[in-house]
């Protein structure tokens, strides 16, 4: 097959590896990065360059294309390549509001009755901060819109939550993706990922379930990041929390927008918060996780070219999804700096010696090829994974890997998968 996928980070070079894995493909990314060029052609067009992908595919015809990041689909970049008869892996801008607007995720989630952390929407400042009454500290205070990841503020004061609310809504901190906010309960418990294809109503397939550490430092002190690893599976995630996930949030979610028109197909990612408050969704996601996908993938037994294109024509067959036994773990290495400022630039070295270690794959989530030397172009550079007969063995390796490549200030968490282990 001929395949585009769209992105540039740690996620489509994982989705194009794991493409690549088929065997046979034809795989362009747009724009790739210095990983997916040895494995891809990379294609000089953003993500968000929509007209400009649109142009391209309909010059080079793809037979399915797949779309990484969140803000190419808000934009209705599979709207506008499903139009021209090419099948597009990731949902319509309408569906794909489930994550571009938390307010409508919310209203879905309601109406088809999914337990999820209750939450007023808002436009008006002062009403916002009057709300706050009804609400018992901390306070989730979230912009309605896509805001890279930042738009989520846990106020631990009555005055952290005016502070957000004012610069969200008055200061437009996030532009108009701080038009409106929700003001939400915060819900206590351990968070995990559980990702579905889904091709329309009926046809809902569980990918294996991952957790994520979104925090810079180890025992998740410090900024959030975009994420700094992951593992699949999570044991957090039993048997009986998948059940409950695939006929008390999947089934209905996609039902109800079903309902009203909408049918889902791609990826949707439920962020789950298990607790004392039970299960409950505190977001959805209209596209496959970062990091979570360098560890989910490598676990994808069959052809997934075929499993996505089948998904993209809404035929999937939930059983034709092979889940392999081995866990996998993934810790990101970040440049000097990140999640706040960081160069750019830095020769990395040892790529080839990590990635001709038994089961380690290097993805590259930021980085770029200069003069043949590969450099770190971004704040999260390498995704360093691997497989392993337990899970222990998985982050072993990963940690081999990591200890054999070397960047300028690199750094990472020494602790992925530390819940897993202290259970
Ligand atoms: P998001 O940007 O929507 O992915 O949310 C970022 C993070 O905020 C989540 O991964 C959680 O750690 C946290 N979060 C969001 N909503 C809640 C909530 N209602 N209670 C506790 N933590 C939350
Ligand atoms: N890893 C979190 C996300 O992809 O949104």
């Amino acid at each position: 097959m001929k395949i585009l996928v769209i992105g540039g980070g740690g996620r489509e070079h994982a989705i194009a590896w794991r493409l690549s894995k088929d065997g046979g493909h034809e795989i362009y990314c747009a724009p790739g990065n210095a990983g997916t060029a040895d494995i891809a052609t990379n294609v000089p067009i953003g993500a968000e360059d929509i007209d400009d992908l649109v142009a391209w595919s309909q010059l080079a015809r793809p037979d399915l294309v797949v779309v990484g990041p969140e803000a190419p689909l808000c934009l209705g970049v599979a709207d506008r390549i499903s139009a021209l008869g090419i099948p597009v892996f990731g949902p319509s801008k309408e569906a794909a509001r489930m994550e571009g607007s938390k307010s409508f995720s919310k209203e879905v989630m309601e109406a088809a009755g999914v337990p999820t952390a209750h939450a007023e929407r808002h436009v008006k400042a002062d009403e916002a901060i009057a709300a706050l009454d009804r609400f018992t500290l901390p306070v989730v205070i979230k912009a309605d819109g896509l805001a890279a990841g930042k738009g989520v503020i846990i106020a631990k004061t009555r005055a952290e939550a005016e502070d957000a609310i004012r610069s969200i809504l008055d200061e437009r901190q996030f532009g108009e993706a701080g038009a409106s906010l929700l003001v939400e309960t915060f819900l206590e418990g351990e968070e995990a990922s559980i990702l579905a294809l889904v091709s329309g109503e009926g046809r809902i397939a569980l990918l294996p379930p991952a957790q994520d550490h979104k925090r810079v430092f180890d025992n998740d002190e410090g900024p959030n990041t975009g994420g700094m690893g992951a593992y699949s599976p999570a044991p957090v995630v039993t048997d009986e929390v998948l059940d409950f996930a695939m006929e008390r949030i999947f089934k209905p979610v996609v039902a109800e927008l079903a309902k009203r028109g909408i049918e889902y197909r791609g990826v949707l990612y439920g962020g789950l918060m298990i607790g004392p408050a039970g299960i409950n969704v505190l977001e959805f996601n209209c596209r496959f996780g970062d990091p979570e996908t360098e560890a989910i993938l490598p676990r994808i037994g069959g052809d997934f070219a075929s499993l996505l294109l089948s998904c993209a024509k809404g035929e999937l067959d939930p059983a034709s999804l092979v889940i392999l036994p081995q866990p996998c773990a993934t810790v990101v290495m970040a440049a000097p700096g990140y999640p706040g400022k960081y160069p750019k630039g830095l020769p990395i070295s040892g790529l080839d010696a990590a990635g001709a270690m038994a089961d380690v794959t290097v993805f590259h989530a930021g980085t770029a090829d200069k003069d043949g030397q590969t450099v770190t172009s971004g704040g999260r550079v390498l995704c360093v994974t691997a497989l392993g007969s337990d899970l222990r063995d998985a982050v072993d390796k990963a940690y081999s890997g990591i200890r054999a490549i070397s960047f300028e200030g690199a750094h990472y968490r020494k602790d992925i998968a530390r819940r897993a282990f202290n259970r």
